[in-house]
């Protein structure tokens, strides 16, 4: 079984955080846009539980961004495929600047909770305290602003990415789809 990426391809470790945290980030949209939706109708309670969810699921998922970046720049990566430089600096600057959008999520979300002056609630089952002695305005703001542009950067960066995969899987048809979906064959 190979679990660690080689020049070939990528290893079941890379594959398996890559689709998880896919899945991961489909559920941060979901709640993230629901709740916003909410409170754009004036449903204050319904904002409060979907907003639960989000800072619940996120800090449960937490762990799992920063391994999946971790995991991306820790690993050999695998050799890029032939295509027209332009394609080459895209594909290059999609990845780049998704594992950069996953960090800045996954950092301003606790902290707007925590410079909000408030502990982070997961499932109501345990609570994170927060390192504020009170409530940081200055603090806040960043944060919020930083949660919509990683947000915002997500959405494009995924798109591309996502032309991107369709292009090689239908139009080039050169294996790269397939191997995010199962390491090299003869490994
Ligand atoms: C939240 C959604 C997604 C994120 C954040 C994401 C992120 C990434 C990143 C950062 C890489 C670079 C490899 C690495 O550093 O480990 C990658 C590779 C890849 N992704 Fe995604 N991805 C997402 C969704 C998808 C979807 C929906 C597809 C398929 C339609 C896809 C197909 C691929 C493929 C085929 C590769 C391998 C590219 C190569 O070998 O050069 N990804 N992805
Ligand atoms: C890839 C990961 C994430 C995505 C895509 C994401 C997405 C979103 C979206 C779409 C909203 C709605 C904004 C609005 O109501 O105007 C939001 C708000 C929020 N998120 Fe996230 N989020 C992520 C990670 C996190 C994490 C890890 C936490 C904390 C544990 C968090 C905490 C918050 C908070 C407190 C808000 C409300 C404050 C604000 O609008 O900035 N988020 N997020």
């Amino acid at each position: 079984m190979q679990w660690i990426n080689d020049k070939r391809g990528y290893g079941w470790l890379s594959i398996a955080l890559h689709w998880l945290a896919a899945i991961a980030i489909v559920a941060m949209f979901v709640t993230g846009f629901r709740a916003e939706m909410a409170g754009d109708a004036g449903d204050r309670e319904l904002r409060a539980a979907l907003m639960g969810m989000h800072i619940s699921i996120g800090a449960s998922i937490v762990l799992l961004l920063l391994a999946r970046v971790v995991a991306s720049y820790a690993q050999p990566r695998p050799a890029a495929p032939e295509q027209a430089p332009p394609f080459k600096l895209l594909a290059v600057g999609t990845h780049q600047l998704l594992l950069l959008a996953i960090l800045i999520q996954v950092v301003s979300g606790p902290l707007a909770v925590w410079s909000g002056g408030r502990a982070i609630d997961v499932f109501g089952l345990f609570s994170i305290p927060t390192p504020f002695a009170e409530r940081n305005e200055g603090v806040h703001e960043l944060a919020e602003v930083l949660h919509a542009i990683g947000r915002w950067a997500l959405i494009v960066l995924i798109s591309v990415h996502v032309l991107g995969a369709l292009k090689h899987a239908v139009i080039d048809r050169d294996g790269i789809m397939r191997r995010m979906l199962a390491p090299p064959k003869s490994a």
